[in-house]
């Protein structure tokens, strides 16, 4: 490229392209999102988790036999191998649980023949198990960091309601079992997000999808990304009641601090995904008996309507539910991170498919021509 083709940088690379992709679409101005071509609101009312991870991985949706086989062998890759369950136990009390997931992947593709082979069936036989057992790799890698014993996966349960069984040794009520479904699917793919933009840059050096992976979950873990779910819950329990909302949303704008589960890069009138799942959050509350907290999110949502036009991105709602189904608040993070896998290694198979290095540049701003010191005159 010669100098005169030099795009201008643009902070955050807001509004850059930076990839072609048939994975999903984010298109804003109509508050819509689209996996392969289907509408996320006909997908978050009529499919289960497997559906949509069959979608989104092998590109169309699957008729009644390909789902059963893809089911079946999601099922059979559930269980952590048992070199995954030792570094698991080998690390230390109180590590963070997303360190613990980059740990668990990259055992996992230290132990997987195929980890350096990219051709595209190779990856999606990765993918698919990866998505099979990043639930596991949650809900025990707590257990385990809670000392915990872990649970194994029950193959008589779909691949969200088995999440929660694993994490509370017990079979999810109904309705649990419908909305961990639901976020799985919502959660499951988002475009060129930091966290998969990341698996991208990974995955154009001809590195493993493992690697790649092992990246996004580093990325996922900031507040501004993945980790504004967790940082969410604890602004509503700082709160604690409806009536100190106001006040203490007022009190952080005034101080200009960022209020998290709010705004977002790409959707600037409110974020479909948070609409869907804002109706389970009312009905969790009623069931539990906490409107108080549902309320909460009321108020902080119509102050930072009014205040700074923001609408609550899905990790806003997602807090809560996760909240009112009593999952504690450091899984919040990884959660998201075993339904982002199956974006995350979709995105991977399309880099590896058609590769080309990332390779960007920077506007160099320091100096230039400084005589050199010797080191015995240098201050
Ligand atoms: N709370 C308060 N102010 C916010 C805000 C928030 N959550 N999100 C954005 N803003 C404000 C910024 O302070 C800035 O105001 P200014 O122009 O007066 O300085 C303006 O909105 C634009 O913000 P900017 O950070 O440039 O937008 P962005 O596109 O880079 O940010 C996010 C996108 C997601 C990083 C940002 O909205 C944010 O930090 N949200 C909270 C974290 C979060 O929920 N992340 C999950 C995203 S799914």
């Amino acid at each position: 490229m010669s100098d005169k083709e030099i795009i201008p940088y643009r902070p955050g690379l807001e509004g850059v392209t930076a990839g072609i992709s048939q994975i999903s679409d984010i298109i804003a101005a109509e508050n819509r999102l689209i996996y392969r071509g289907y509408d996320i609101r006909d997908l978050a009312a009529n499919c289960t988790f497997e559906e949509v991870a069959y979608l989104i991985l092998q590109g169309k949706l699957p008729n009644r036999q390909e789902l059963t086989a893809f089911e079946a062998q999601l099922r059979s890759h559930r269980e952590l191998p048992a070199e995954v369950y030792r570094v698991l136990h080998a690390m230390p009390r109180g590590a963070h649980l997303m360190a613990a997931l980059q740990v668990g992947v990259a055992t996992l593709g230290s132990i997987d023949p195929q980890a350096d082979l990219n051709t595209h069936e190779a990856n999606l036989q990765k993918a698919i198990r990866l998505t099979a057992c990043m639930p596991t790799l949650v809900a025990n890698g707590y257990r385990i960091l809670q000392g915990q014993e872990p649970t194994p996966p029950n193959p008589d349960l779909p691949h969200a309601a088995n999440f929660l069984y694993m994490l509370f040794g017990r079979e999810p009520e109904p309705l649990h079992a419908r909305v961990i479904n639901l976020t799985f699917i919502l959660y499951a793919e988002h475009g060129y997000n930091a966290s998969t933009f990341t698996a991208h840059v990974i995955a154009s050096t001809l590195a493993d999808m493992y690697s790649a992976v092992v990246g996004a979950i580093g990325a996922l873990r900031g507040p501004l990304h993945g980790g504004a779910n967790e940082a969410a819950m604890e602004s509503i329990l700082d709160i604690g009641s409806p009536d100190r909302a106001e006040a203490w949303v007022m009190e952080k704008l005034a101080k200009k601090e960022r209020i998290m589960g709010f705004g977002h890069r790409e959707y600037k009138t409110g974020d479909i995904r948070a609409v869907i799942l804002k109706e389970y959050v009312r009905q969790l509350a009623e069931q539990t008996g906490r409107l108080d907290l549902y309320q909460i999110q009321e108020t902080m949502e119509r102050v930072m309507l009014r205040e700074k036009k923001l609408h609550p991105n899905v990790d806003f709602p997602a807090a809560l539910v996760y909240y009112l189904m009593g999952i504690p608040i450091p899984l919040y993070t990884p959660i998201f991170a075993a339904a982002r896998i199956v974006g995350w290694t979709a995105h991977v198979i399309e880099q590896h498919d058609d590769n080309r290095l990332i390779r960007p540049r920077s506007d160099y701003t320091g100096p230039h021509d400084l005589p050199f010191i010797p080191i015995d005159q240098r201050t």
